[in-house]
C-alpha cells in the first residue's frame, strides 16, 4: 500500500525489537530510532517428526481465561456495555478505567494522529459539512472536525463516556457546532435526515473483533446521502507467518507437563484463543498475504464474513510456529491516500498484532510455500466475538502438514 503521510510506514518497532525475546504485552508509543531488524540466519535443522499429518481439530473452549483477559483485551468497548447496568458506586471505579482505555487510544498518535491529519490536511472533504462521528468516545473526531470548519457534528456515543464529551465540547467552546447524543446508533433519533459525512474509529482487534463496522455500516445505510463520505472508506487484512519458538515453548508447550503432571486440556484452550500481540520484524518468515479488502463506502454486512485462501511463500528456511493477522485502513479521498498498517513491519499500535499459533512446528525451506485458507465470521453465541478457521498444508522437503484449527477471538 502506498500511503502518503502515514505515520507509521517504514519507522521502528519499539527499541525491544534488537533483543532476541518478543516484547510480549507491551505496545510502547515511544520510538528510537531506526533499529536494525536483520533476519537471523537459518536455523533449519532436518527434523521431519515435528511435522505432523493428521488432521485435527481444536476447539476453543466456553469459559473465559480469567477476569483480567477480559478488561485488558477490549475494555474499551466492553466496558460501556456493562456500565449501564451497574450501581453508582461501581461505576465510577469502573468510569476511571474506561478513561485509561480511552487515553491509550489517545496515546496512540499513529492511531490519533492519521485522524488529525486526514482532517486538517483535507478540509474540503468536512468543511461546511454535516459530519455523524459514530462512537465519539471523548469526542475527539468531533473536535477535529469542529475545528476543520464542519457545519454542523453529531456525535453518538453509547457510553457513559458521552457525558464526559459533552462537556469536553463546552470546554473547548464547540457546543454551537457539535451536538453530543448519548445511545447506540442503532437506538438514537438524529435530528436531522442526513448527513455528508461519517467519520468512525470502530476497528477491533483482528479489524473486526468487537463487530463495530455493523453499526458504521448501519448509520451509513441510514443517514448518509447518496453521494457522501465514510472515512476511512478501506480496510484490509492480511496474514502473515512467523517463527516464535521462545514464546509458543513458554506459554503454550508449558502445559504439556506441569511438574510432572498433564495439564495439556488446558494448552488446548489457550492455543485456540488467538493472542493479541507485537511480533518482531525479524520473526517474519514469509511474504504477506493479502486476505481481505472492505470498502466500508459499498460494502454490505454480510461482508463481514468470508473465506480468503492464502499462499505464505518462505523468504529464507526457519521454522512456522504461527499465523499473523493485522490490518491496514486507508482514507482514498483525501488529496493523497493516507492511512496507517498494523503491520509487524510498521511502528507499533495498540492493535499490536494477531497471533494464531499453529498445532504444528512446520519447518520451511526459502521458496516453499504454505497454502490455505481463512474463514471469519461473528460467532453465533456472541456476534462481538470472531470466530476464524484456519486450513493450511504445506508438502515441503523437510516437512508435510496438512491440519484444519478453530480459534475463538473474546
Ligand atoms: C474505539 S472507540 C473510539 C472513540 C473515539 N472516536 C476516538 O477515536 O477516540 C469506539 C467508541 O464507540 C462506542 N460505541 C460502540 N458501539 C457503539 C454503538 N452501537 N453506538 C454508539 N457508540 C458505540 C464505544 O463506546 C467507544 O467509545
Amino acid at each position: 500500500m502506498d500511503i502518503e503521510n502515514n505515520v507509521n510506514m517504514n519507522e521502528s518497532q519499539s527499541s525491544d525489537v534488537a533483543t532476541s525475546k518478543p516484547a510480549r504485552g507491551k505496545v510502547e508509543f515511544e520510538f528510537e530510532d531506526e533499529v536494525d531488524g536483520a533476519v537471523e540466519s537459518s536455523n533449519v535443522e532436518e527434523d521431519s517428526a515435528m511435522c505432523e499429518t493428521e488432521d485435527t481439530t481444536v476447539v476453543a473452549g466456553d469459559d473465559k481465561t480469567s477476569a483480567d483477559y477480559y478488561f485488558d483485551s477490549y475494555s474499551h468497548f466492553g466496558i460501556h456495555e456493562a456500565l449501564h447496568s451497574m450501581p453508582d458506586f461501581l461505576q465510577s471505579s469502573v468510569l476511571i478505567h474506561a478513561s485509561f482505555s480511552m487515553q491509550e487510544m489517545l496515546k496512540d498518535v499513529v492511531r490519533t494522529k492519521t485522524y488529525q491529519n486526514v482532517i486538517y490536511k483535507n478540509s474540503f472533504l468536512i468543511k461546511d459539512k454535516v459530519v455523524l462521528d459514530v462512537g465519539a468516545g471523548t469526542g475527539i473526531l468531533s473536535l477535529f472536525c469542529a475545528k476543520a470548519g464542519a457545519k454542523h457534528v453529531y456525535a453518538v456515543e453509547c457510553s457513559t463516556m458521552a457525558n464526559m464529551a459533552q462537556e469536553i465540547v463546552k470546554l473547548n467552546g464547540f457546543s454551537d457546532v457539535i451536538t453530543v447524543l448519548k445511545g447506540k446508533i442503532e437506538e438514537i433519533e438524529l435530528p436531522v435526515p442526513h448527513v455528508d459525512v461519517i467519520i468512525s474509529e470502530w476497528m477491533g482487534y483482528f479489524l473486526v473483533y468487537e463487530n463495530m463496522l455493523n453499526t458504521v455500516l448501519y448509520a451509513r445505510d441510514k443517514w448518509l446521502v447518496p453521494d457522501g463520505l465514510v472515512l476511512p472508506d478501506k480496510a484490509s487484512l492480511y496474514l502473515t507467518a512467523i517463527e516464535d519458538a521462545d514464546y509458543k515453548e513458554e506459554k503454550i508447550e508449558f502445559w504439556n507437563n506441569v511438574y510432572g503432571f498433564d495439564m495439556s486440556c488446558i494448552r488446548k484452550q489457550s492455543i485456540a484463543e488467538p493472542l493479541v500481540d507485537t511480533v518482531e520484524q525479524k520473526q517474519i518468515v514469509t511474504n504477506s498475504q493479502l486476505l481481505k479488502t472492505m470498502d466500508i463506502s459499498k460494502m454490505g454486512e454480510v461482508d463481514t464474513s468470508f473465506t480468503a485462501p492464502f499462499k505464505l511463500v518462505a523468504e529464507r528456511d526457519d521454522y512456522i510456529h504461527a499465523l499473523v493477522a493485522y490490518f491496514d485502513v486507508s482514507f482514498t479521498k483525501c488529496h493523497k491516500l493516507m492511512g496507517f498498517s498494523t503491520g509487524p513491519k510498521s511502528r507499533a499500535t495498540h492493535w499490536k498484532q494477531t497471533v494464531l499459533y499453529l498445532e504444528d512446528v512446520l519447518s520451511i525451506c526459502q521458496g516453499e510455500a504454505v497454502h490455505g485458507t481463512m474463514t471469519v465470521a461473528p460467532n453465533k453465541k456472541n456476534p462481538r466475538d470472531v470466530d476464524i478457521t484456519l486450513k493450511y498444508s504445506i508438502n515441503g522437503r523437510h516437512c508435510q502438514a496438512s491440519r484444519t484449527q478453530h480459534y475463538l477471538m473474546r
